[in-house]
């Protein structure tokens, strides 16, 4: 009997994929996917899953959304900053309906000493998780690649320029799919309770490195260049990137804020997030997608950038 799982940010870029891996593999009626609009999973209502309303900011509307689920995989959500108590209520309203198991999307090192900003949401929400009694899983994700290479990229590879605070500090981005992956592993094979993984890519690397690899399969030079945090803020405000986060709002595609940026920058320059672990192949079978196989499966997308 298959268990049945409640995922939150269901309709988002993480929640899609790992729905459709696990209706792939005759999941469907054991899932409910969990959204503030229920209307965007019409595709997944369709084929068999349960869509329930249910809305981070407004606890009573996910005090039955969980009802009938044995794991949930409580993906975190977008505003860095009100988690906690996004996070709390969700959890809370697992425990209600009887979960047994929250599978939580962490970040890497969660310690108080990385000032990395988004680090006290997750290491709260782990606290919070670990508070109930319930089994937890927790997935700490590095940095996803497809956020520097897919979403960034372009933008380095249009202006030739890659600006950073880093100063040479290096981390193991991981693809989102290997993530994902490693997270519909967890759901699905037994053994996972109370455990931590660090799901990050194959190889550290700093940025120079990465740019290398840009300008080299686009056919366009990205050259690095290293400046301050406050250089960082003065770049991010000219672009019309919020300090803060605010919800659903995206700018060149991105939903960033530059306070989460900067302080990335910040962590990884001070070697915090500079951990490469073998978990994504631990849990999936098979070794972590590299930046640079990530580089080159895009190399159409990122040659037909036109330079300024
Ligand atoms: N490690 C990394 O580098 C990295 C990078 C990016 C993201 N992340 C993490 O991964 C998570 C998922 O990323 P993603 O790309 O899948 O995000 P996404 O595509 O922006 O989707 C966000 C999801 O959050 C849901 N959501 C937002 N506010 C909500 C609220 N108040 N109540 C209930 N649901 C809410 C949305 O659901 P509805 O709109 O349908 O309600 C949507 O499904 C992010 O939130 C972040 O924590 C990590």
């Amino acid at each position: 009997m298959l268990p049945t799982i409640a995922i939150t940010g269901a309709s988002g870029h993480y929640g899609q994929l790992a729905t459709d891996r696990l209706i792939a593999q005759g999941y469907a009626k054991h899932l409910i996917l969990v959204t503030r609009t229920p209307a965007k999973l019409a595709d997944r209502a369709h084929v068999g899953c349960a869509v329930r309303a249910g809305n981070f900011d407004h606890p009573e509307s996910l005090k039955y959304a969980f009802d009938g689920a044995d794991k949930l995989l409580l993906i975190s959500g977008t505003r860095v900053g009100a988690r906690i108590r996004q996070h709390e209520a969700a959890i809370h309203a697992a425990v209600r309906s009887g979960v047994r198991h929250i599978v939580y999307t962490s970040f890497l090192n969660v310690s108080p000493e990385n000032p990395a900003i988004v680090t006290e949401d997750h290491r709260e929400t782990e606290r919070i998780i670990q508070e109930t009694g319930l089994d937890y899983t927790f997935l700490r994700d590095a940095h996803y690649a497809d956020a520097m290479i897919l979403n960034a990229g372009p933008g380095f590879i249009a202006s030739g320029r890659w600006l950073t605070s880093t100063a040479g500090g290096r981390e193991a981005m991981v693809w989102r799919e290997d993530c994902v992956d490693s997270a519909v592993a967890v759901l699905t094979t037994p053994g996972h309770e109370n455990q931590v993984y660090e799901i990050t890519g194959p190889n550290r690397e700093n940025f120079a490195e990465v740019a290398e690899m840009l300008s080299e399969v686009s056919g366009h030079p990205v050259q690095l260049e290293e400046t301050t945090d406050d250089g960082m803020y003065a770049h991010f405000d000219a672009m019309g990137i919020p300090r803060k986060p605010v919800d659903d709002l995206s700018v060149a595609g991105i939903p960033w804020n530059s306070e989460d940026m900067v302080s990335f920058e910040q962590a990884i320059r001070g070697g915090h997030l500079d951990i490469c672990t073998g978990d994504v192949e631990k849990l999936t079978g098979r070794p972590a997608r590299s930046v640079r196989a990530m580089i080159e499966a895009n190399r159409d997308l990122l040659r037909a950038v036109k330079p300024l």
